[in-house]
């Protein structure tokens, strides 16, 4: 049986992970130290599941104790990591862009530190982002585009580490694979994000508030296909490679809303807002490269993923 260290493993999209390596047969060492960037609880409800699984430890651990983070790689011994622990969120990394490098950077740099020493090297998938794209007008984004000019710390973070593991690939030899996740939607969504945000709103029939004017289109993607993307990408990584993990069919913020509302049953109210610093007009991935060299095929339709997320919403 390998074994797979995952970080972040309460979050979103780690805990999906998660539950899909369990069922393979893998066994998985689990690390957070559930932040509060948003409820803990919500995310030791993630891991209920997991919880139960003889084949899953938890280890409860501030990764930017970077003593006790390398120790951890090093005891472990992992055939993967996946390291998807992070400080999310474009807007919040504006008001705290030090705890965005401390989190994001730092942490990261520790893995690969130590991961480089194990003998054999572990495989090491990260999770870097859409937002290194930046506002840009042309479109669908190409992993070979320049992103050299990001517009927020978060974003400016993720690309940091792409550099960064870069370097311990070519120091090393370690074989690293960086996947950029555009818009991850679906069961356990990150409450912050706007579907979770103004699904609440909705529910309650209070007014979202709805920033610009609704063309702002972003490219949503199921967590399921996400997951799939990631696992593909921790089969088969070696040497130095990016990915788009998108869907590659950006949907307007008004039609999303529009589709959330007749998901839900409810007409929702719209509040408008003016546009917010740090937030891209669009992000719409192409996703030739991983499909060619991953076999990653996204194929949960926008309504159908959302009829899932409104499921679990309504089951809490
Ligand atoms: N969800 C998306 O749409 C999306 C898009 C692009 C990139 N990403 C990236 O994917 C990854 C997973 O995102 P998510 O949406 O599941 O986020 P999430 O916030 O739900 O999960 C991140 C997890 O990391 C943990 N964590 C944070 N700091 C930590 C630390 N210092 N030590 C240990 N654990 C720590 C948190 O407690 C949380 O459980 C992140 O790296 C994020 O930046 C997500």
């Amino acid at each position: 049986m390998s074994r797979m260290l995952v970080t972040g493993a309460a979050g979103f999209i780690g805990s999906h992970l998660v539950d899909r390596m369990l069922d393979e047969g893998v066994e998985v060492v689990g690390v957070d130290n559930f932040d509060s960037f948003y409820a803990p609880r919500i995310k030791r409800r993630n891991l209920e599941r997991a919880r139960s699984h003889p084949g899953f430890r938890l280890v409860e651990l501030d990764l930017c104790d970077f003593d006790a983070a390398t120790r951890l790689v090093l005891e472990t011994r992992p055939a993967a990591i996946v390291h998807l622990a992070a400080r999310a969120g474009v807007r919040p990394s504006i008001e705290h862009p030090l705890r965005y490098t401390e989190v994001n950077v730092s942490a990261t740099t520790t893995l690969l530190d130590a991961a480089r020493r194990l003998d054999p090297m572990p495989r090491f998938v990260f999770a870097s982002s859409s937002s290194v794209y930046g506002d840009r007008p042309d479109a669908p984004f190409r992993e070979d585009d320049r992103v050299d000019h990001p517009i927020s710390p978060y974003a400016a973070t993720k690309k940091a580490c792409e550099l960064i593991a870069h370097t311990f690939h070519h120091l090393y030899g370690l074989p690293v694979t960086g996947l950029r996740f555009f818009t991850a939607y679906g069961p356990r969504n990150r409450p912050d994000l706007a579907i979770a945000k103004f699904a609440n709103l909705i529910e309650q029939g209070r007014p979202i508030p709805m920033f610009g004017d609704g063309t702002t289109r972003r490219d949503y993607t199921y967590v399921g296909d996400i997951v799939d993307g990631v696992v593909r990408a921790a089969e088969r990584c070696k040497g130095y490679h990016i990915y788009n993990l998108g869907h590659s069919e950006p949907i307007e913020l008004r039609e999303m809303i529009a589709v959330l509302g007749r998901a839900l049953g409810k007409e929702p109210v719209i509040d408008r807002q003016p546009e917010q610093p740090g937030d891209v007009r669009q992000t719409f991935a192409d996703i030739s490269r991983a499909r060619g060299e991953l076999g990653y095929d996204p194929s949960t339709p926008f309504e159908v993923g959302l009829d899932r997320f409104v499921s679990w919403f309504r089951s809490r």
